[in-house]
């Protein structure tokens, strides 16, 4: 059997895209929130605190509270991940973890709408940037996602998308996490049978068709791309060489007309959304 046969994926009806996308506004809109009160002093359960009450807001909640991830054997308890400098994802919010100038913070958050998920991640600095590396590594970062985005269109492969954001990244100097992948999303935040690699190559890997949602999300470092448990928590990744890193993240779904940005936020141009933030 062709590794292409063997893929399994649920293909999102317009109604199903729907919910899908007040899942991805209330997201956006945490998102956002969180990276506005992300000032130094604030600490990360209060961040984290604040994104459950925007998602109320648009009558969602998280997706991640009290989900248990495939790669977990336990539940998650709070709302969002957030994960600081050489923290690369899935950091764990803490009443005495606080936000300092300069830090490079991760947000990320899962909602669910009416049964329907979407997930997003953004990158940001807090106040002045330390070194204009940490700068270069978040536009690279963020870049790329939107490299890989532009390829996520019917006819192409997932490799096309992972190649995108591979190419990218190397070729200003930095590393892509090869242990984490993006995944296949709707009724759960992580749908099995539709892995988003960060490296690839052009043409080969499952053909993107008309239907399918899925997280494409650039994970990436300053030095080699491998990470490891800090051993603090059983959730937070760090850089194994404990360099900066930083994850953009967007729902996208295939559309015949090209990538819809689920998790894009609200714009009066919709439904051109696909090139929003
Ligand atoms: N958005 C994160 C991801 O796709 C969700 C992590 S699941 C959690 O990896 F349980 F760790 F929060
Ligand atoms: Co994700």
């Amino acid at each position: 059997m062709s590794r292409d046969r063997m893929v399994k994926f649920t293909l999102k009806s317009t109604e199903d895209l729907a919910k899908m996308r007040e899942a991805g506004k209330a997201v956006a809109a945490a998102l956002k929130a969180m990276k506005d009160a992300a000032q130094p002093g604030v600490s990360t359960l209060d961040l984290d605190v604040l994104a459950g009450e925007i998602l109320a807001g648009f009558g969602a909640v998280s997706a991640l509270k009290n989900y248990q991830p495939p790669f977990s054997d336990i539940r998650y308890l709070h709302n969002s991940c957030i994960s600081i400098n050489n923290e690369v994802l899935h950091g764990v919010p803490k009443a005495d973890r606080f936000i300092r100038d300069g830090d490079v913070v991760k947000l990320d958050i899962a909602a669910t709408f009416d049964g329907w998920c979407a997930d997003s991640a953004i990158t940001t600095i807090v106040g002045t940037p330390k070194s204009p590396k940490a700068e270069k590594l978040v536009s690279v970062t963020r870049a790329s996602l939107y490299n890989a985005i532009r390829k996520a269109v019917y006819g192409n492969t997932m490799g096309d998308v992972s190649h995108a954001i591979q190419s990218h990244v190397e070729k200003n100097g930095f590393g892509v996490v090869r242990d984490l992948v993006g995944h296949g999303i709707g009724q759960t935040p992580h749908e099995e049978g539709l892995d988003v690699p960060c490296y690839g190559r052009a043409k080969l890997g499952p053909k993107l068709v008309v239907g399918m949602t899925f997280c494409i999300e650039p994970m990436v470092t300053t030095g080699r791309g491998t990470v490891a448990h800090t051993g603090d928590d059983p959730w937070t990744i760090i850089s194994a060489d404990r360099t900066l890193g930083a994850h953009f993240e967007h729902t996208v779904a295939i559309l015949e007309d090209g990538p819809f940005i689920i998790t894009a936020a609200e714009r009066s141009d919709e439904p051109a959304a696909a090139t929003a933030d």
